[in-house]
């Protein structure tokens, strides 16, 4: 088939790369001339694992194209797909400018029948704007049809999550249109759900906000774990193992991150609000979240430094892990940010070390008393804590003794429990975890 993509980000980048993959052809369309350069020259604008290949080679095989001309992309496609930005306004609603814009520039550039897919993340009715928009700007007499449909990839694992995903969500007001997406996804072996375009809609939503319900509920177990001493590990693998609950998302830690489950908890709330049906039980989720790390902080604090305002002068603390979680280079609402500006607050000096995302963490936390190290080992020189913020794989296999040799004072605090306690304080190391208390050095392992 012939496929259009507005949009080169996360989404449309990995969506362009394996519709080409395919076998289809697939133009995409950036405003950027900067990003289209990039494209074109070969090289992949975003850190994803198996996306520079599949990019490499369908640009190479000619299945893949980039171009900044939205009439370019859309006049030999069949299939159009918006995959532009929609980030949050100050009040939680869904900035949708940037699918306007796209509307607008698809219905200057109809020559022909279209199928216009909404893929971006969009509030509920966004469908309806989008056929709103084009037969305003269409030329005469050229037909399309709208649909939503959502994506659920996760960064970090993007081009897995596309090629093998748990569904595929067809929201479509036509027959014809329905089965032409169908058509488009036969290769890929996974149920199809059809449903109509509003449904499509809410299931995005409503399934982010159900996973980061889970992430906030878990972690407000762990805080029930920290004070009566239970672990919530040990509770989690109890509560996974009801196959009505599951045992995925209930890991607890710093809370979510990224570009996804912030931003959507927050537009299905002011959906709700502007439908006049409150959902009160996301604001607590968001709430909940909102403390995670303030909480990490304040124990940081308590254990380190002393009542003054600048509780942690001449404290050095190492933060492993800047990115908002593993395998990814995005900072977006990473937990990172915000736990180096309370200890900063603090007057701590931090000693930075990501493995990919330190240029990108550099433009946000920038050199003010932020040190940027090549290794853990080399953060954690002369540091008098090492805070774990992302469980980046490399982190698991660290030599905790080398470790402990680099620290200052052999403390750590895991953010995200990568440890076991008992192998963290055999090597010498007192540890301070989340919903499991603190096991001092010099234990069993
Ligand atoms: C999320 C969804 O998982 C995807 O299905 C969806 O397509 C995507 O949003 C989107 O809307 O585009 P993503 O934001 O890439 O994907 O990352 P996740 O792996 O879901 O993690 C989100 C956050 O939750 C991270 O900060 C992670 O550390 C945190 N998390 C996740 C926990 O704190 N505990 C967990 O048990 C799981």
């Amino acid at each position: 088939m012939h496929i259009c993509v507005i949009g080169s980000g996360y989404v449309g980048l990995v969506t362009a790369s394996v519709f080409s993959d395919l076998g289809n052809d697939v133009i995409c369309v950036d405003s950027s001339e900067k990003r289209v350069e990039t494209l074109l020259s070969g090289e992949c604008p975003i850190y994803e694992p198996r996306l520079p290949e599949l990019l490499d080679r369908n640009r190479r095989e000619g299945r893949l194209q980039f171009t900044t001309s939205t009439p370019f992309g859309v006049a030999p496609s069949e299939i159009v797909f918006i995959c532009v930005g929609t980030p949050s306004l100050t009040n939680g609603q869904t900035d949708l400018s940037q699918v306007e814009s796209a509307a607008r520039d698809i219905a200057n550039s109809l020559n022909g029948y279209k199928i216009i897919v909404n893929k971006s993340t969009v509030p509920v009715g966004t469908g309806d704007f989008v056929r709103r928009v084009i037969e305003e700007h269409r030329p005469n007499g050229k037909n399309f049809d709208v649909v939503s449909n959502p994506e659920f990839l996760r960064e970090g694992q993007a081009v897995r999550d596309t090629l093998q995903p748990d569904r595929i969500v067809i929201g479509a007001s036509s027959e014809k249109a329905a089965n032409r997406m169908r058509e488009l996804y036969r290769p890929l072996d996974c149920p199809v759900l059809v449903t109509d375009i509003c449904s499509a809609e809410i299931i995005k939503y409503a399934s982010n906000a159900f996973l980061a319900t889970k992430i906030s509920f878990i972690n407000a177990v762990a805080n029930l774990c920290e004070e009566s001493g239970a672990d919530v590990k040990a509770v989690a693998k109890g509560m996974g193992s009801d196959i009505r609950i599951g045992p995925h998302f209930l890991e607890a830690g710093l809370g979510y991150g990224g570009s996804c489950f912030p931003k959507d908890v927050d537009s299905l709330i002011h959906t709700s609000v502007e439908l006049g049906i409150p959902f009160n039980i996301l604001q607590q989720v968001a709430e909940e979240n909102a403390v995670r790390v303030p909480r990490l902080a304040k124990r940081i604090i308590k254990r380190l430094g002393d009542d003054s305002g600048n509780s942690l002068k001449n404290k050095t603390i190492a933060i492993l892990g800047l990115s908002f979680k593993p395998d990814t280079d995005d900072m977006r609402e990473a937990k990172s940010i915000e736990l180096c500006g309370l200890l900063l607050k603090a007057g701590a000096h931090i000693r930075a070390y990501d493995p990919v995302a330190t240029d990108n963490a550099r433009t946000i936390l920038g050199e003010d008393g932020v040190t940027y190290c090549k290794s853990a080992y080399d953060a954690a020189e002369g540091a008098d804590a090492a805070v774990f913020v992302t469980e980046w794989r490399e982190f698991i296999q660290l030599d905790l003794h080398r470790l402990r040799e680099a620290l200052r004072q052999p403390i750590m605090f895991d953010g995200r429990n990568i440890y076991s306690p008992g192998e963290v304080s055999a090597a010498g190391i007192e540890y301070h975890c989340i919903g499991r208390g603190v096991f001092p050095p010099g234990g069993n392992p």
